[in-house]
């Protein structure tokens, strides 16, 4: 794929804009495959974490370069948590270790770092880290980037029906004010637009619990590779790809 440089982003950097019409204004990403490219190497399921945190890193500044407003990364669902103690536990670590270094990273980029997911459930360190980093980039300027943490659509939506139901109840909104604003701005992505195209490595076809109410109409790319061999060169033919669809929306 080759890409034609036409400008630079705010941040002085070269934008690879191309020729393309339609720059997907938020992007989300399953960050899947971690696991299958250590047992590949003969490596410990940590080992292929580590290795998809640090691309996690290089995809988000990525994307920021070439101008995405908005950057959804699936890095832990709440069915994780059932997998073996040994995994979630290098899973936390290896979320506070990024975490820490994330602060001052995304910092040159001027990126927004937000969570979505119940954080609750965390340790009071890695909670502390969250909220620190939150923080300290939320007034920056750049693009938004969420990290979807003991995230599950599911339990976003019982979250967003509960919360409703309570002014419902308490006669703050009536039953007719339900409309799908209401709910879309009771989601933890409340104020972003829906994701225009959701990109899942490693093959698996499915939604894993992901951005269910967001995702109604948006593109799906499913790639046959494993996270962390997932290229900047794979998102700019994803892009390419998400050019050539015709989106309808139910229309015609
Ligand atoms: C994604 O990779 C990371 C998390 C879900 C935390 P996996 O760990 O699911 O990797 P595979 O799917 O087993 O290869
Ligand atoms: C989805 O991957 C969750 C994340 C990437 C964080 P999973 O590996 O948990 O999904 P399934 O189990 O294959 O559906
Ligand atoms: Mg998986």
């Amino acid at each position: 794929m080759s890409f034609l440089f036409l400008g630079r982003n705010k941040n002085n950097k070269k934008r690879k804009d191309s020729n393309l019409a339609v720059l997907p204004q938020h992007i989300g990403i399953i960050m899947d495959g971690n696991g299958r490219w250590a047992k590949k190497r003969g490596l410990p399921r940590s080992a292929g974490h580590t290795a998809g945190a640090k691309n996690f890193r290089t995809i988000t500044r990525y994307c920021s370069d070439i101008g995405i407003k908005y950057l959804t990364v699936y890095a832990f669902s709440t069915e994780n948590w059932k997998r073996p103690q040994e995994e979630v536990s290098a899973l936390m670590n290896l979320f506070k270790q990024y975490l820490e270094e994330a602060l001052s990273d995304f910092k040159d980029d001027s990126i927004v770092v937000r969570f979505i997911g119940d954080t609750t459930a965390f340790s009071p360190e890695l909670q502390e880290l969250i909220k620190r980093t939150q923080e300290e980039s939320a007034n920056r300027s750049g693009m938004v980037l969420n990290i979807a943490m003991n995230y599950g659509s599911r339990d976003e939506i019982i979250m967003a029906v509960k919360n409703i139901s309570q002014k419902v109840s308490s006669g703050e909104v009536s039953l007719e004010d339900i409309d799908e604003n209401m709910i879309s701005s009771s989601l933890y992505t409340a104020g972003q637009p829906d994701p225009d195209l959701v990109i899942r490595p490693s093959g698996e076809y499915r939604i894993s619990n992901f951005l269910l109410w967001q995702s109604a109409y948006t593109e799906y790319i499913i790639l046959d590779k494993l996270w962390p061999d997932f290229s900047t060169d794979d998102l700019d033919n994803a892009l390419v790809e998400f050019n050539n669809r015709n989106r309808r929306f139910g229309g015609v």
